[in-house]
């Protein structure tokens, strides 16, 4: 029989769009994270029946559990399928760290579904996850998870955490995070800065001389220091001074509070051009820092979108030295270093 030619056209596309249709979920199958594998769900079954915790009722939940050996997956099983978690439940847990895992154990059934791809989750915050969420259900629960492990779900200032150590380079010190108070860079040296010899960490002023001579460089401007390293006692002047002039709801907004600024790490820079009046660096100097900062180490500490999580004012003459992998990430990225201690440093 002789198929007229077009008919035969319409046959071969049928036959394409089935077989594209059948590789499409062949490879949805084989790609996502989720799917769980017949083979993996029949070594659960034998596994639970070999070790002898083959319990009727899960009966269903086995057969959606994928196998593990790399995790104490019998411990698994018989902690979690009966404080309620579901079989597909069980293979979110099964990805979670141990740390994790261990907290999960301490608690009665919660729900994870959301929060547990996260590599920054952390089981201790999930109520304030999902309150935070219900706050801010605009927000992707990537963000909810950060902002809360950030703390910007709390009140600032109630209970700040004590920085342990002072001279990581990677110091946090905000609104939650503040150092004690006698806390003092042992490697401090001066830079010649507008006004006289401005204190800071040898490694950050190694780099702010680099900058320097960049930026004399490539735009041919001068950024000088003005303050860097301030002491408990000097940034206390300065706090109450502001607390005077503006109130402590104004001040908060621009100073921080004596042993909750990152000036106090000797890490910390504020930069002017000596030919310009103003506090802030103007709109080219500031491009210019903005963009180059990072090959030296530096960040900008309080950027302009971000008030929300760094609790400040945009402030464009503050850098941070933070050493180059990170600041490049930071640039990259475009992330407040509140963000990048969470994401890449902590561990959940
Ligand atoms: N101006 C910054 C926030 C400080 O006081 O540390
Ligand atoms: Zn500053």
């Amino acid at each position: 029989m002789k198929l007229k030619k077009s008919v035969k056209m319409i046959l071969i596309i049928i036959v394409v769009i089935v077989g594209a249709l059948v590789m499409y979920k062949y490879y949805k199958r084989n790609n996502n994270p989720n799917s769980v594998s017949q083979e993996k769900i029949n070594e659960t079954l034998k596994f639970v029946k070999d070790n002898n915790i083959y319990d009727e009722k899960y009966k269903e939940e086995y057969e959606k559990i994928e196998y593990q050996d790399d995790k104490d997956f019998k411990d698994i099983l018989v902690t979690f399928l009966p404080k309620g978690y579901k079989g597909e439940e069980i293979n979110y847990i099964l990805k979670l760290s141990d740390t994790n895992i261990n907290k999960l154990k301490d608690k009665d059934y919660v729900d994870i579904s959301n929060y547990y791809n996260y590599k920054n989750f952390n089981v201790d915050n999930i109520d304030r996850y999902n309150k935070y969420h219900e706050e801010h259900n605009d927000y992707s629960y990537d963000k909810v998870i950060t902002y809360v492990n950030i703390k910007l779900d709390l009140p600032v200032y109630t209970d700040p955490a004590t920085v342990k150590d002072g001279n990581d380079l990677l110091v946090l010190v905000n609104k939650y995070n503040c150092l004690e108070k006698g806390y003092r860079p042992s490697d401090l040296d001066y830079a010649s800065g507008i006004y006289g010899n401005v204190p800071m960490r040898k490694i950050a002023k190694e780099a702010l001389t680099k900058l320097q001579e960049a930026v004399k460089k490539e735009i041919d401007i001068e950024l000088l220091p003005t303050t860097a390293y301030r002491d408990y006692s000097f940034q206390s002047t300065l706090y109450n001074n502001y607390v005077k002039e503006d109130g402590v709801a104004a001040a908060d907004t621009y100073s921080a509070r004596p042993g909750c600024s990152e000036h106090q790490t000797g890490l910390a820079i504020d930069l002017k051009n000596p030919i310009r009046t103003d506090v802030r660096l103007n709109e080219s100097d500031y491009a210019w820092l903005k963009e180059n900062a990072y090959r030296f180490g530096f960040i900008i500490r309080f950027p302009g979108n971000k008030e929300f999580i760094t609790g400040y004012q945009e402030e464009n003459w503050h850098i941070r030295y933070v050493g180059m992998d990170t600041a490049k990430i930071i640039h990259d990225e475009d992330l407040t270093l509140e963000e990048y201690i969470d994401l890449y440093v902590n561990q959940y």
